[in-house]
């Protein structure tokens, strides 16, 4: 997510739970996988999507997980396609030894620990998985560069559950950009020349971030409650800690938008919808998880919001 005045591309190091001291010797990857809904079979369907994918496309391939916090996801993916080079990337030290420890028995995979900007070569599938709404705000361009035209993207996230209303999604619709300034979202120049000048906000943003403060508390209390019914108490502490830092509107590190507002984020990027997959069947103020398949959209001339990258 590209922010206005710049300050996310800072690696988020100390300053979310995957940093924090308390859970240096947690491995908060496999912790969540036993008390948060919906991960697990988030797992099991990427690690089918990257399958498909290799089917389709006939060849071993080159798979990075971006984010991949301790390698739980990737190492599926190395066991499931052996032949296959399968990369886990984060930048958090905790992770990164947790993930190197896990894969350090499976041929084909391997940690790269340098932010995903720096790494270089082309990618047949980049994942990424939880991490969507922590990496900073060129990380698309980037990604674009390194899948080219045959590249898929699978992006799949514990998202707010959808807070926009059919007004919302023909206002996003003619979105130019989808920007977050002090965490609220602005989705035009104009917007953006505003808030730089004096911190001037849309009515409209203000509003939108009321509704995604208010949907985000019913699905943590959700979320909470579940990890407490399976009396996984580090799971729900770190879910209480992550609560705070969502609901306070200028902590952009940790900030989950609705389904519909990142769609439009990839496409104003030049990314082209593939897939959209849905995880837990409820209702659906409790649908968070979502994943879906991209590709790299066929140039048309320039990609709105490219140039400010
Ligand atoms: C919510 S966790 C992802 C969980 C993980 N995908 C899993 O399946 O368990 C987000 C991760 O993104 C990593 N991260 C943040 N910025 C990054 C960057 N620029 N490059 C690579 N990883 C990054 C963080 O260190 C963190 O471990």
């Amino acid at each position: 997510m590209e922010t206005v005045d710049g300050t996310t591309e800072t690696v988020i190091e100390e300053s979310t739970i995957y940093t924090r001291e308390e859970f240096r010797t947690i491995d908060v990857g496999a912790i969540m996988r036993d008390g948060h809904p919906d991960i697990t079979d988030g797992d099991l369907l990427i690690v089918e999507r990257v399958a498909a994918r290799r089917a389709e496309l006939g060849r071993p391939l080159t798979v990075m997980d971006v984010g991949s916090g301790s390698g739980v996801l990737a190492g599926m993916i190395a066991d499931r396609l052996p032949d296959c080079r399968v990369i886990a990337n984060d930048v958090a030290r905790n992770p990164l030894e947790q993930a190197r420890d896990r894969l350090a028995d499976k041929p084909g995979a391997e940690v790269y620990g340098s932010p995903f900007e720096q790494w270089q070569e082309p990618l047949d599938v980049m994942i990424s998985w939880g991490s969507h709404h922590h990496l900073p705000h060129n990380h698309l361009t980037h990604a674009r560069q390194l899948l080219g035209e045959h590249g898929l993207l699978i992006l799949g996230d514990e998202f707010c559950p959808e807070y926009c209303t059919p007004e919302d999604a023909v206002r996003l619709k003619s979105a130019e950009v989808i920007e977050l300034g002090g965490g609220y979202l602005l989705a035009s120049d104009e917007e953006i020349a505003a808030y730089r000048k004096d911190g001037s906000v849309p009515e409209w943003s203000r509003e939108l971030e009321t509704r995604r403060r208010k949907t985000l508390w019913n699905w943590y209390k959700f979320v909470i409650d579940y990890a407490i019914e399976r009396d996984n108490w580090m799971v729900a502490i770190a879910e209480m800690q992550i609560t705070k830092d969502d609901v306070v509107t200028s902590f952009e590190e940790e900030h989950k938008l609705s389904p519909l507002i990142v769609e439009h984020e990839l496409a104003v990027n030049g990314f082209q919808q593939r897939a959209k997959h849905v995880i837990g069947d409820r209702e659906p103020a409790l649908q968070s998880f979502f994943v879906y398949e991209f590709t790299v959209a066929a140039a048309e001339g320039p990609v709105a919001g490219q140039g400010r990258q």
